[in-house]
């Protein structure tokens, strides 16, 4: 029997290959919002969350949010400022955040924020912070262009700038380390 989606999958897989318009875009245009409740799986040996549970979320945020700007496949180049400023429970509302702070010729730094409510109380509390690289590939699997990004507010304006920064020290850290015979 004929798969009834593979025309479908085919339509979707041909718009990643299309050229991609290059017009600066705005941050907003990125923003991507994943809410799911922690449970059993996600859970450590001590019964709290486990780390890798929220940053498989916060991979697949992020991911989203650099596919949105691109329109064009993705990988995650690299997770850094990883940051967990509070524990997670079984049972707690996770809201990840993610949005594209900047974008350089074909990669991209995404900010992604993490929260949790307690659903019996509705208290809400920071938990979690990251910003990871993707690159936006061709259909050849090759590092593609991508729009730049368009600050609109001061907040976006302060994001891109520190997201420049820390771009230069990624670079510099990857200099370094092949300079050294490393990485
Ligand atoms: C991403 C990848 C295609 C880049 O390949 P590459 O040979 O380094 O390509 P380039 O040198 O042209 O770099 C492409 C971009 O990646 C950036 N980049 C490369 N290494 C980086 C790093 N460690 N940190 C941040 N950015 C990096 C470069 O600065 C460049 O950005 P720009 O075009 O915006 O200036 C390659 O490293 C790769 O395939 N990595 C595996 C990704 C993957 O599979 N992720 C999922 C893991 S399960």
């Amino acid at each position: 029997m004929s798969d009834p989606w593979a025309r479908l999958r085919r339509e979707r897989d041909r718009l990643y290959e299309q050229p991609v318009d290059l017009t600066p875009r705005p941050g907003s245009a990125s923003r991507t919002e994943i809410t799911t409740v922690m449970q059993i799986q996600h859970a450590n040996n001590d019964g709290n969350v486990h780390g890798g549970a929220i940053m498989r979320l916060v991979d697949e945020a992020a991911g989203i949010a650099a596919i949105r700007h691109a329109r064009r496949r993705v990988v995650t180049v690299s997770m850094d400022d990883m940051s967990f400023v509070a524990p997670v429970f079984i049972g707690d509302l996770v809201t990840v955040r993610a949005t594209v702070n900047d974008a350089h010729r074909t990669s991209m730094e995404v900010g992604v924020r993490v929260d949790a409510e307690n659903l019996a109380s509705g208290e809400r509390r920071h938990v979690a912070s990251a910003h990871l690289v993707f690159v936006a590939l061709d259909a050849e699997g090759r590092p593609a262009p991508v729009a730049p990004v368009l600050a609109e507010s001061a907040d976006e304006v302060r994001r891109q700038v520190q997201a420049k920064v820390r771009r230069e020290h990624r670079l510099v850290r990857k200099r370094a380390l092949a300079e050294a015979g490393g990485e």
